[in-house]
């Protein structure tokens, strides 16, 4: 029985959700599409997930697969509760394959026209009672929402990296969503275990508005010489107490989403505070794009990661 239903009958859900989800599609399986799918089927959902290739899912399953394995090795979750979860989820080949889905969460890369063409696509598939998810750092949720047959069942849902680690998830209400949408979503989100965050639909949101000019400024820190890659990072984290240094986050990310945030901030917000660091631009240019592409301001194709600056 999926979560929601549980915590509801135990009386652990204050908001009543106006519908019931039992199945969800995530369209893109990357690191982050794979990691919603992931705690998602754990909580007791079946999921579908859509990507332009097959090898993607493949190679997200993959990911899955490791990550509870190291949660089962840690106690966290017993080998029969990981095998439940995995048999859950399925691959979507097209879009028509999210016909049965109650709740479809787009999770494909960072460019808001693709995610336009993604929500035409998949909209003439959906169910009438199917609600949308946009799990976009920095879109505008309301602009999304507006190219779809439901701008009233739309909602920003901005899971954290990784997925099964990060407690967060933000919620953002575009324009028209309505609170059925919002109570729906929110219990959606605590029955994976998570907390929500309610963000207005401005640029980046929140956390992302705060962290990645962060990010930026650490790649200008880098651009103009005042210190070495190694020199950035440890500085932030022994100085101020970060768990990972701000380029060794940013490789994590993905330059490319990095650099998109900043690129919507910029354009957003209409403030040169934001302008994307050209070195950021490079590296997005050179397609060294962070740990996915096994390059950024670290080289991960050796035992350690090296510093390419
Ligand atoms: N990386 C992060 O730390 C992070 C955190 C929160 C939110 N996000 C957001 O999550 C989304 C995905 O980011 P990611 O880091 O997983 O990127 P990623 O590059 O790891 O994965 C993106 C996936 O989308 C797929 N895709 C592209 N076009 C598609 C299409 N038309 N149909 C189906 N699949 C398609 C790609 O093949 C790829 O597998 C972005 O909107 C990003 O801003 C990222």
């Amino acid at each position: 029985m999926p979560q929601t239903q549980k915590l509801m009958e135990k009386g652990k859900v204050g908001v009543q959700p106006a519908r019931t989800i039992s199945k969800v599609g995530v369209i893109g399986a990357g690191q982050m599409g794979s990691g919603i799918a992931h705690v998602v089927a754990l909580s007791g959902y079946s999921v579908a997930i859509n990507d332009l290739k097959k090898e993607s899912f493949d190679r997200g399953v993959e990911a899955v697969t490791k990550n509870m394995a190291r949660q089962v090795a840690k106690g966290l979750i017993t080998e029969e509760k990981r095998d439940e979860a995995l048999e859950r989820i399925s691959f979507a080949p097209t879009l028509e394959a999210f016909g049965d889905c109650d709740l479809v969460i787009e999770a494909a890369t960072e460019d808001e026209s693709l995610k336009h063409k993604i929500f035409a696509a998949l909209c003439p598939h959906l169910k009438p009672t199917a609600m949308l998810a946009s799990n976009t750092s920095s879109i505008s949720i309301t602009r999304l929402a507006s190219g779809t047959d439901r701008p009233e069942d739309f909602i920003g849902m901005h899971f954290m990296n990784p997925v099964p680690v990060m407690e967060l998830v933000e919620l953002i209400r575009g324009i028209a969503t309505e609170d059925e949408t919002f109570s729906t979503a929110k219990t959606f989100v605590e029955s994976l275990g998570k907390t929500t965050a309610v963000s207005e639909d401005f640029p980046a949101f929140i956390v992302n508005r705060i962290l990645l000019p962060m990010i930026n400024e650490a790649v200008y820190t880098l651009y103009e010489g005042v210190g070495t890659v190694e020199a950035i990072d440890k500085a932030m984290k022994l100085g101020a107490h970060h768990p990972m240094g701000p380029l060794e986050l940013a490789d994590f990310i993905g330059l490319d989403t990095c650099l998109s945030v900043m690129q919507v901030l910029y354009e957003g917000l209409s403030d040169s505070k934001y302008r994307p660091c050209p070195l950021l631009v490079k590296y997005v240019e050179a397609g060294w794009l962070g740990r996915k592409t096994k390059r950024g301001f670290y080289d991960y194709r050796g035992e350690k990661p090296v510093p390419t600056r």
